[in-house]
């Protein structure tokens, strides 16, 4: 059944790994979606050329987000992009996916290592949600992504889990100020998924059995495995939940 038929999203980082999961899912189940990215070009146009490809529609946007500048240049493009492919001036869903990792522990981390994690992971969201805000319609959706680390203890990544940390307490703020919209905002807490972002660990014997160990499944995640939670926090069955942290690591260090 398509839920989304109708609805417009916005998922940020989706010319790859888990965002291109959840760009697709959400446009097999009807909506149109629009598929940021960073420099990417050709991943995201080839993301929009596979959705096409299940007979659904996409456009790509392109802006660097560790700026306001380049936040607010999302949003002067977003604005004709709705209108110019849907007719629309508002949009239903907002996936704030976009993010880097950072494999850093407390010792090695410099002003520098924070700031960068800190601008693409906490305000990136922040900003971007705020300029989503007078564009997103009532009864809309928006979903952050969060990591299993904000629940399992992982110094190697220290500030990267602290940024999560951010991304967890933002969402229950915004659950809280946007209820009266009917607006849900939720967050998707991912263990280690197959994506760039763990190629250094995947692509090892010794981190491959590591991340197989840590889930009651023996495996490790792939984008799938999110794509299909983040379609139903987008889909009208979702709608009594609110400020939820959903950890989606396969039941990692349970
Ligand atoms: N992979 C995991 O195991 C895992 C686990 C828990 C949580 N997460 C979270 O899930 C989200 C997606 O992770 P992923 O593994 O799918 O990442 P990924 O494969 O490395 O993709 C990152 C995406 O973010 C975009 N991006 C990077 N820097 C950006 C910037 N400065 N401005 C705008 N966009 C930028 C990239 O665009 P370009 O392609 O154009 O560079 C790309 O679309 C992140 O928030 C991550 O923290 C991942």
């Amino acid at each position: 059944m398509s839920t989304l038929e109708g609805k417009i999203a916005l998922v940020t980082g989706a010319s790859r790994g888990i965002g291109r999961s959840i760009a697709r899912r959400l446009a097999q189940e009807g909506a149109f979606v629009i598929v940021h990215y960073a420099s990417r070009h050709d991943d995201a146009k080839a993301v929009v050329r596979q959705i096409e490809q299940d007979g659904r529609k996409a456009c790509t946007i392109c802006a660097d987000l560790s700026s306001l500048d380049g936040i607010n240049h999302l949003f002067l493009q977003l604005e004709d992009v709705i209108q110019a492919h849907t007719g629309a001036k508002a949009f239903d869903i907002l996936v704030n996916n976009a993010g880097i990792g950072q494999i850093l522990g407390v010792q090695e981390t410099t002003e520098a290592s924070f700031e960068e994690v800190m601008s693409i992971n906490v305000k990136a969201p922040l900003f971007v949600t705020k300029e989503a805000l007078p564009r997103l319609k009532d009864g809309g959706r928006i979903i952050n992504i969060s990591s299993f680390v904000t629940r399992v203890a992982s110094p190697s990544v220290f500030t990267y889990s602290m940024s999560k940390g951010a991304i967890d307490t933002f969402t229950l703020l915004l659950a809280k100020q946007l209820g009266s919209r009917n607006i849900t905002v939720n967050a998707i807490q991912p263990g280690i998924i197959n994506t760039e972002m763990n190629a250094g660990t995947l692509g090892d014997p010794q981190g491959q059995q590591y991340a197989a160990g840590l889930s009651v499944f023996s495996r490790w995640g792939e984008p799938e495995d999110i794509a299909g939670i983040a379609a139903f926090l987008a889909s009208p069955d979702s709608r009594w939940i609110a400020g939820q942290l959903i950890d989606a690591s396969g039941g990692s260090r349970l």
